[in-house]
């Protein structure tokens, strides 16, 4: 029988596009806080992360299997003007919920960051050590280490993706798409480098993790490093987009930016060895990102209304 699959922040960005791209597979509980979602296929669920027990409970009754861990304190911003927050959200939470599967014996996967380091050295493979330059990322590495504390087996994704945004949540690239497709100049940081994966990738490699029954810390994220103005071009291209209303910026040039590492990219090394193969280019995962518009799942979760400016 195919495991129940419950994932917590189940209205954020990751949970939804993980649903949408496993739902047919597994039977999903999207785990609520306070935004009220719907989605066809997939049951949802208010949980309360805040104690171990209330996890309990609700797992004896959803009676997942597997639970993936995404909510928390996404916004550097707010973590940084926040910190007691993002240590309770960010960390706290993670640790419940990581008590709460250990003591079920279920199946953990942790969602960690690639906002580990100072981003001095490029592709940071998992056993370099963490050196946060933020709270956020403080306050993921801190998380990391309470949830492998609490659940040994657990795994740990290092990743940062995108895919189709909501109404009220943007994802990198439909920011790019929308604003492009209203005619919008943005700009977009030149000395900003990443390793972008689309989130459905970030699920069926998770996915394909759990059942090879590994645990601890891997890099989930492309094969490709590149720089956020050149994910734009790349993706104004590939949707036929003027790519002339893409601006070259410099982090370097935004001093009230919050603090961050100019260099995110991540080896994807480890799992490719384990899974036997890539994980797919910035040009694969942005035709993948194409086709599910073209398969209407972009409309299913309600794009938002378009914008310009700096993207960070
Ligand atoms: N976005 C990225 O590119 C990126 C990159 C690297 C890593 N990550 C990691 O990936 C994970 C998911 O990110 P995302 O972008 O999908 O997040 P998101 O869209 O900002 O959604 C965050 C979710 O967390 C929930 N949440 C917030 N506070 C909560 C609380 N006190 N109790 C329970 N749930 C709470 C929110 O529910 P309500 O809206 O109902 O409050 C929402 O469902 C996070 O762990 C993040 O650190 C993200």
């Amino acid at each position: 029988m195919k495991p129940n699959v419950l994932i917590t922040g189940g209205s954020g960005l990751l949970a939804l596009n993980w649903a949408l791209a496993i739902r047919d597979r597994y039977p999903v509980i999207l785990g609520l806080h306070k935004r009220e979602i719907s989605l066809s296929g997939v049951q949802t669920r208010s949980i309360d992360l805040e104690s171990t027990e209330h996890i309990i409970c609700a797992c004896e009754i959803a009676q997942p299997q597997i639970i993936i861990h995404t909510a928390g304190l996404t916004s550097v911003e707010q973590c940084e003007s926040d910190p007691g927050q993002a240590q309770r959200v960010n960390v706290d939470l993670a640790a419940n919920v990581a008590k709460a599967t250990a003591k079920l014996g279920l199946s953990l996967v942790h969602i960690s960051t690639d906002h580990l380091f100072p981003g001095i050295i490029p592709l940071v493979d998992e056993i370099c050590p963490v050196a946060p330059v933020n709270v956020y990322g403080r306050t993921k590495a801190e998380a990391e280490s309470r949830v492998l504390e609490a659940h040994p087996q657990a795994l740990v994704v290092r990743t940062n993706f995108y895919g189709w945004g909501t109404s009220y949540r943007h994802s990198f690239s439909d920011a790019i798409i929308k604003a492009l497709r209203a005619g919008k100049e943005i700009t977009l940081f030149r000395d900003v480098f990443y390793t972008p994966i689309l989130v459905e990738t970030v699920a069926l490699a998770v996915h394909e993790l759990l059942d090879l029954k590994v645990g601890g810390i891997f890099n989930v994220v492309g094969d490709e490093r590149i720089s956020k103005y050149e994910f734009g071009l790349k993706l104004a291209r590939k949707f036929k987009l003027d790519a002339s209303l893409i601006r070259p910026g410099y982090i370097t040039d935004q001093p009230s930016l919050v603090k961050r590492p100019h260099d995110m990219s991540l080896s994807n090394q480890k799992i490719c060895k384990l899974l036997g193969r890539k994980l797919g280019d910035v040009k694969e995962h942005l035709a993948r990102l194409q086709q599910q518009e073209q398969n209407g799942l972009a409309q299913e979760l309600a794009p938002y209304p378009a914008c310009g400016g700096v993207l960070s």
